[in-house]
């Protein structure tokens, strides 16, 4: 398959690349300041280009979003919008343009992450984004067929340690090479409006 992976220079992208790879799939990485196409997807003007410049896609996949971690007492009101924009909105966009360019029976595989149900203090604006991105697979997943759509939602990664052991403490952490496999499972496989979790 030829797939487009957003998000494939990070930590989870990374690994989802090398899982894709392995099993023989061409991958069209994406990253905002470098990758095979280099595209902000939180722009929808952006999103459209990279379309464009894509061609023809088995599945998109999104392993990318930013979030902003801050105490509810201290969350302004454009650190909610900033996390909404940058977590949930960008994957929205591209599952909206991506349906009339992705092959018939193609996927989209959207990230969320165990926040969505096991919340952390500072990580309130990150939950909501969580959810919305769940609620909108489950729901697009009856308008795409024969087109699916799911989301890995998984706990921190091991790799992420460094950077985030502080706010998961007690929370045992996951490989990425475990968070891509849920990639292949949803990417290969047959389901479609499933949240595949990772934990
Ligand atoms: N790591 C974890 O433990 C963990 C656990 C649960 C959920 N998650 C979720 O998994 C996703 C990836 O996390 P990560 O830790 O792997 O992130 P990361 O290492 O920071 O990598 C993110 C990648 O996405 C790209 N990117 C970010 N925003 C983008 C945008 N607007 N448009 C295009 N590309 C964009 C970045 O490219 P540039 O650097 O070029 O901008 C980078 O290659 C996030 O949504 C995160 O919330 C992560």
């Amino acid at each position: 398959m030829r797939i487009l992976l957003v998000g494939a220079g990070g930590t989870l992208g990374g690994a989802v690349r090398a899982a894709l790879s392995e099993r023989g799939h061409e991958v069209v990485g994406v990253g905002r300041t470098g990758g095979d196409l280099v595209a902000d997807v939180t722009d929808p003007e952006a999103v459209a280009r990279l379309y464009a410049q894509a061609g023809p896609l088995d599945a998109v996949a999104v392993a990318a979003g930013d979030a902003v971690f801050r105490p509810l007492a201290e969350l302004t009101a454009d650190d909610i919008a900033a996390t909404l924009r940058g977590k949930a909105l960008g994957q929205l966009e591209l599952v909206r343009q991506g349906a009339r360019h992705v092959a018939p029976t193609g996927s989209f595989t959207l990230i969320s992450g165990i926040l969505t149900e096991e919340p952390i203090p500072a990580g309130a604006a990150a939950s909501a984004a969580n959810g919305a991105v769940e609620a909108f697979v489950r729901a697009a997943a009856i308008e795409l067929p024969p087109q699916r759509i799911n989301a890995i939602s998984p706990t921190v990664a091991e790799e992420s340690l460094p950077a985030y052991a502080p706010f998961f403490p007690g929370m045992e952490p996951v490989p990425a090479s475990r968070v891509a496999t849920a990639y292949v499972r949803s990417i290969e496989g047959a389901q479609t409006g499933r949240i595949y979790r990772v934990h």
